[in-house]
């Protein structure tokens, strides 16, 4: 049988530590099953052709079954201009995937109920949320603008668009989840100042007539960041644009207790996806051995049950991180007293022994 074909794209900062910890743990629950190839994006791609997504980068992902991507981007490139940053990269293959749909599962394990900071009675009532976040519209993709007024004063623009069809797929995709889960959608917006957000409110509201099961909320995106911190047992499946997404997933990581344990998919039509954790390169601890690779690793488990249909293979994984945590054993980013520290290599082959 010929080799599933994976694109990876180590990237840069803690990326290529992650992403080796991650292929080294696919290696091991599913041997000789895929073929990694190595592709350069992002900053390292800036220093080695001039241009953070060479168009051959991008073939050998579009050529892929799925993209495994660790970080991108640093304090190297950040003087870089706009179209040579490493996060247009970024962009460039989430568009050249056409992967619109990005799956931010928030979930709080057990053993790391002591992680996360809030209130021991809001944490216990269980944390267990999507965020399904429209990636390839909005303001990242809209028009971007410096210019001078009349006046002659600096004034810059980011346009804020989207076309009823990318709101109507994207909420098919929260409500077939919820179908799955706990048959919930919280849709968020701003519908009380944006007319993009009021577009996107109808449109949702049209698709849910589809899933009369489903039961459907709105919220403002000032008032969810609220309640996700209030009541976060009681959302489901959030579905919101690129830009709210953006930034309600870094909020739910820190519910969680780290931004190093969210993999995320990005999905589009077929079964094609690519697969990144939710957090940055982090400059700060590159090279130190300290980086949780755990993120990453659940990417990968995430890729099995996407776009493989391994289902057993991607439970082994997630059962493996599981144990790892029960068993006390702690990244610095997610230890708390009575835990033990360990080094993201450690972290990596504690997890590769309970395969
Ligand atoms: C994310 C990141 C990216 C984004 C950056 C690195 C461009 O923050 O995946 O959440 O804004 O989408
Ligand atoms: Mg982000």
């Amino acid at each position: 049988m010929s080799k599933k074909n994976v694109a990876v794209i180590p990237g840069d900062g803690i990326g290529p530590e992650v992403i080796g910890a991650t292929l080294k743990v696919l290696e091991k629950v599913a041997p000789n099953t895929f073929e990694f190839h190595e592709v350069a994006m992002g900053g390292n791609a800036i220093d080695k052709y001039g241009e953070p997504l060479p168009a051959e980068s991008l073939k050998i992902c579009q050529n892929a079954e799925a993209t495994l991507l660790g970080a991108v981007g640093g304090p190297k490139w950040d003087n870089q201009p706009p179209e040579k940053r490493p996060e247009r990269g970024l962009l460039g293959v989430r568009s050249g995937l056409e992967v619109f749909a990005n799956i931010r599962p928030a979930k709080i394990f057990a053993p790391l109920a002591s992680a996360c900071p809030l209130r021991k009675d809001i944490a216990e009532k269980g944390i267990d949320f999507i965020i399904v976040r429209e990636l390839t519209g909005g303001i990242y993709f809209g028009k971007h603008e410096a210019f001078k007024t009349p006046e002659g004063e600096r004034a810059a623009r980011d346009v804020m668009e989207y076309s009823e069809h990318e709101i109507r797929r994207i909420a098919h995709v929260a409500f077939k989840m919820a179908m799955g889960r706990r048959k919930i959608v919280t849709s968020i917006d701003k519908a009380n100042i944006l007319t993009s957000s009021r577009l996107w409110r109808e449109i949702v509201e049209e698709v849910a007539k589809e899933y009369p099961e489903v039961k459907l909320n709105h919220l403002y995106v000032d008032n969810a960041s609220m309640q996700l911190i209030r009541v976060p047992s009681e959302f489901d499946v959030i579905v919101t644009e690129n830009t709210f997404g953006d930034i309600l997933s870094d909020e739910a990581s820190q519910i969680i207790g780290s931004i190093g344990m969210i993999p995320s998919a990005s999905l589009g039509e077929g079964n094609r996806g690519f697969y990144e954790p939710i957090h940055g390169s982090a400059p700060d601890i590159a090279g130190q051995n300290k980086a949780n690779p755990i993120g990453t690793i659940l990417c990968g488990a995430m890729m099995l049950r996407y776009s493989f249909n391994m289902n057993a293979e991607a439970d082994k994984i997630e059962n493996a991180v599981d144990e790892v945590l029960k068993a006390g054993l702690r990244t610095p980013d997610i230890y708390t007293e009575g835990t033990k520290l360990i080094t993201g290599s450690q972290m990596r082959d504690e997890i590769i022994s309970r395969l």
